[in-house]
């Protein structure tokens, strides 16, 4: 895991505990007092979750038809650019301030100049990395030409309308007196609000999807492996909006435990779809090799780590590559707790996946069902709110899991981890937890056990499973 991404997990139950006020804005702005004037903006509406089958086919935005205009369009001082938040809008209006300064997406173009870009460019034969599509497709805003207004300007890197859209047809209709967010939608506004629809939005670069993918083969020339998961990456982006807590009408914007199920249903949706693609599951021998869990392959010989894992029926032999399986385990652990015979369907069609990868089936049609469950699932998780029951019933699944080594490898033990820390800081920030600083103390203590994928101690992780396990039992 990155550092980034450990100072994230480290710091955030903390910084919820104390004052939420801090997160709002980045380390930059809340240094200021916010500036009182009339808010320039319209007032918001109460926001649903878009129907699914609306936020998976929306164009996303390097597909808008729209011109983009550009981040100098956005940040102009009255606008998105002030120094410091503004009190009586209902945006922050230095979201600019906060991205130049803080988001890394903003240097996102950079990365491209650099040695080690280089190393992979040249390794794969493709030329310059500042030219070749293959890269900018997820380290710009690389949309089609006929769609880049005047001022669109590929060193913004990831600006603000590569996760909004293209602003072209919503530039004034956003500003305009009484302007809601359906309007601004209607005008070609990307939702990123509906958990669904960023997750589709995130996973695009931050995985990939038909038209992009960090393939094995360019990890395989150096590219870093990617990590991800929704709800603690949109939490350890320097926030550029107000979380829910902060203002009874958004309701929507900040809600964790949600955010991280739909994240996770939308992820193995996106998986089953790169699987399903016939540009992409043949890459000699297998399937794309991105879909597998990478240790499965990468280990030492002496090292022999294969167990019974029977979370799926039982278990897959000895030397089989195991797909990447986590978000799958992870629907399944919610959707038991919805529907348990929604959870059982899931572990059935799981196997049939993994039976199918390994030679036993027929993988199309496997894939296709796991595509559709994940989809049921993360329409019915769309809609249903958190209990605290739920909360602890999902945690404490998920622990047992762990404990029955069901995430054996590096992969899914992150993933474990990034998922009890965003479930955990939901339910504190709900008040649900008694002492959420020794829990914060210990997700730090799993969290400090992921450092190096190559060497990551198992059995101290199943034990701090353990400690974690006892401490929320106490409060359930
Ligand atoms: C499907 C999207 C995708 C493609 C294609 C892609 N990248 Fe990336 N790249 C990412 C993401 C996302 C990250 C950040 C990962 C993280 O930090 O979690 C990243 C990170 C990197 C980093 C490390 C950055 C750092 O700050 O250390 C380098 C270097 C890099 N990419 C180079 C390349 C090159 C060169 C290519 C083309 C051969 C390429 N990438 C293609 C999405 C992509
Ligand atoms: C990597 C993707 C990404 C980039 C780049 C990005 N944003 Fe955002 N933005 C988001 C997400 C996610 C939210 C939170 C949406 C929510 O929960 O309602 C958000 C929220 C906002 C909001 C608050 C909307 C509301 O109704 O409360 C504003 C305003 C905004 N962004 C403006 C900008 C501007 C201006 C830029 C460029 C300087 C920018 N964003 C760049 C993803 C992005
Ligand atoms: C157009 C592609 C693209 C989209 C869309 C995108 N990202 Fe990124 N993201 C990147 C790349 C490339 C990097 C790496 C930049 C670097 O290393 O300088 C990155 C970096 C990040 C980082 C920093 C990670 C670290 O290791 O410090 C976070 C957090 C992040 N993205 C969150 C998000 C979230 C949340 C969304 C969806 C709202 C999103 N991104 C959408 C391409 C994208
Ligand atoms: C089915 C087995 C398999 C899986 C799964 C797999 N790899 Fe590989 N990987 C290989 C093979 C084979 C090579 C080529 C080794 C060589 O050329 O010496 C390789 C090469 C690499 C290399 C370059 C190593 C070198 O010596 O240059 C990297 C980096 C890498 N893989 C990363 C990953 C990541 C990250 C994942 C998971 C997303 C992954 N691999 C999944 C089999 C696998």
């Amino acid at each position: 895991m990155s550092t980034r991404l450990r100072d994230g997990l480290t710091h955030r139950l903390l910084i919820a505990l104390c004052a939420a006020e801090l997160l709002v804005v980045g380390a930059l702005a809340h240094a200021a007092e916010p500036m009182t004037s009339e808010p320039v903006m319209p007032t918001p509406d109460m926001r649903a979750p878009l129907p699914l089958q609306e936020a998976l086919s929306w164009p996303l935005p390097d597909h808008d038809s729209a011109k983009a205009l550009g981040n100098v369009t956005c940040a102009s001082s009255t606008c998105h650019g002030s120094i410091k938040p503004w009190k009586n809008s209902h945006v922050l209006q230095n979201e600019y301030v906060t991205w130049t300064h803080l988001d890394k997406h903003a240097r996102s173009l950079e990365v491209l100049a650099n040695e080690r870009s280089r190393k992979i460019a040249q390794k794969l034969g493709i030329g310059d990395p500042m030219r070749a599509k293959i890269c900018l497709d997820c380290h710009t805003d690389n949309r089609a030409e006929a769609t880049r207004g005047p001022r669109y300007d590929p060193a913004d890197g990831i600006g603000c309308e590569a996760c909004h859209g293209a602003a072209e047809n919503y530039i004034s209709s956003h500003v305009a007196p009484g302007a809601t967010h359906a309007d601004n939608l209607a005008h070609g506004m990307y939702p990123v609000d509906d958990a669904a629809a960023r997750a589709r939005l995130c996973l695009s670069c931050h995985f990939g999807n038909r038209d992009k993918l960090v393939t094995h083969r360019i990890m395989g020339a150096g590219h870093p492996r990617i990590s991800f998961e929704l709800e603690t990456y949109s939490m350890i982006e320097p926030a550029h909006f107000r979380l829910r807590s902060d203002d009874a009408q958004h309701t929507l914007l900040f809600d964790g435990a949600r955010i991280w199920a739909v994240g996770q249903a939308i992820d193995v949706e996106n998986r089953m779809d790169i699987l399903l693609d016939v540009k992409r599951n043949h890459d000699g021998i297998f399937p794309e090799l991105v879909l597998f869990d990478c240790h499965a392959c990468h280990h030492p010989m002496s090292d022999l780590r294969w167990s019974q894992r029977t979370a799926f029926g039982p278990s897959l032999s000895p030397g089989v590559v195991r797909l990447n399986d986590s978000s799958m385990l992870m629907i399944a652990a919610f959707a038991h707790q919805l529907d348990p015979a929604l959870g059982e369907r899931v572990r059935n069609a799981a196997a049939a996946l993994e039976a199918a990868t390994a030679g036993q089936g027929d993988l199309v049609p496997a894939a296709q069902t796991m595509k559709a469950l994940a989809m049921d699932v993360a329409q019915r998780i769309a809609r249903t709110p958190f209990d605290r029951a739920m909360l602890y019933g999902i945690t404490l699944t998920l622990i047992d899991e762990g404990l029955a080594g069901n995430y054996v490898d590096y992969a899914g033990a992150e993933q474990m981890t990034m998922a009890i820390s965003s479930l955990l800081d939901f339910g504190s920030r709900e008040g649900w937890l008694e002492n959420g600083a020794n829990i914060n103390a210990q997700i730090s203590g799993l969290d400090s056990l992921l450092a190096n994928d190559e060497h990551y101690p198992r059995e101290q992780f199943q034990n701090r499973l353990k400690t974690l396990r006892a401490t929320l039992t106490r409060q359930s």
